[in-house]
C-alpha cells in the first residue's frame, strides 16, 4: 500500500516552475532516498508532504493520519532547552502522559540513539551529529509513522555519517518507520535506501530500486552519477 503519493504535482514561486508534474509513490516501510541536483526542488517536494507547502497543480495524498517527524535541513531544536527538553516537548504539548512516563519514553528513546549521557546538555553544547541524532529520537518518543530527513548528515564527517545511516536503518527496521531522506550523499543512498529517486527539472526522471537505480540505461541518472563520483573523489 502507497503511504504517500504525488500525482502530477506543480509548484512555481514567482512563475519559476520548480515542480512540473511530479509522480511517485512512497510504499509502507521503505526508505526512499530522493537525490538530484541543488535547487532541484527536494525540500519543496518534502515541506508538500508536511503540509507546509500546497501544489499549484496535481495532489499530494498521505494515507490515513500518519505522524511525520520532519528533520529539517536546517535542524530544528530549540536552543533554550536541554536535549533532554527538546525531546519531551512533543509529549508534553501533545499527549496527557504523566511526568514518570514521559520521563521512561526520553530517556529509553536518548538511550536508543546514544545519547544518555548528553541529556542535560543545550543544543549549542553539543556536535551536528548529536543534534540529529536528538531529533531522531524526538521521532522515536512521537512514534512517527513516517520521517522525513532533509539532507541528515550534511556537513558530518564520515564516521557519524554512517552513525547516522545506520540509526535511520534501525528506526525504519524496528519501529517501521517509513523514510524519505533526500541527500547529497549517493553512497549513503545506496547503502541505506530500498529505492532512489532522482528528481530533475521539477520530475522524477528516474524512481527505481537501488541496484537498478545503478545500472538505470537512463542517461540522466549515469549522468548524475558520474558527476557525484567526480565530487567524491
Ligand atoms: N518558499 C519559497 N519561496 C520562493 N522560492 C522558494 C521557496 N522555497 C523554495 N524556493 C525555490 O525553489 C527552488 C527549489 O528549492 P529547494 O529548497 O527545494 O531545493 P533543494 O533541491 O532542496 O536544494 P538543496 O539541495 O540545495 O537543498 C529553489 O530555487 C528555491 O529558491
Ligand atoms: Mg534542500
Amino acid at each position: 500500500m502507497s503511504i504517500i503519493e504525488f500525482k502530477g504535482v506543480s509548484k512555481a514561486f514567482d512563475s519559476v516552475k520548480v515542480l512540473d508534474g511530479l509522480d511517485f509513490k512512497v510504499e509502507k516501510g521503505e526508505i526512499l532516498a530522493i537525490v538530484g541536483p541543488s535547487g532541484t526542488g527536494k525540500s519543496v517536494t518534502l515541506k508538500h508532504i508536511v503540509g507546509l507547502l500546497d501544489p499549484d497543480r496535481g495532489e499530494v495524498t498521505v494515507e490515513g493520519k500518519p505522524r511525520i517527524g520532519y528533520l529539517f535541513q536546517s535542524g530544528a531544536l530549540l536552543a533554550w532547552l536541554t536535549v533532554y527538553e527538546n525531546v519531551a516537548l512533543p509529549l508534553k504539548e501533545t499527549t496527557r502522559l504523566k511526568e514518570d512516563e514521559i520521563d521512561r519514553l526520553v530517556r529509553d528513546a536518548l538511550k536508543e540513539v546514544g545519547l544518555e549521557d548528553a541529556a542535560e546538555k543545550y543544543p549549542g553544547e553539543i556536535s551536528g551529529g548529536m543534534q540529529k541524532r536528538a531529533g531522531l529520537a524526538r521521532a522515536i518518543v512521537r512514534k512517527a509513522d513516517i520521517v522525513l530527513y532533509d539532507e541528515p548528515t550534511s556537513g558530518l564527517d564520515p564516521v557519524t555519517t554512517i552513525t547516522i545511516h545506520r540509526l535511520i536503518k534501525k528506526l525504519n527496521r524496528d519501529h517501521g518507520i517509513t523514510s524519505i531522506v533526500v541527500t547529497h550523499d549517493i553512497q549513503g543512498a545506496l547503502h541505506l535506501a530500498d529505492r532512489i529517486m532522482l528528481l530533475k527539472d521539477g520530475k522524477a526522471v528516474e524512481t527505481a530500486k537501488v541496484d537498478e537505480f545503478v545500472h538505470s540505461a537512463n542517461p540522466a541518472v549515469q549522468e548524475f552519477l558520474t558527476a557525484m563520483k567526480g565530487e567524491i573523489k
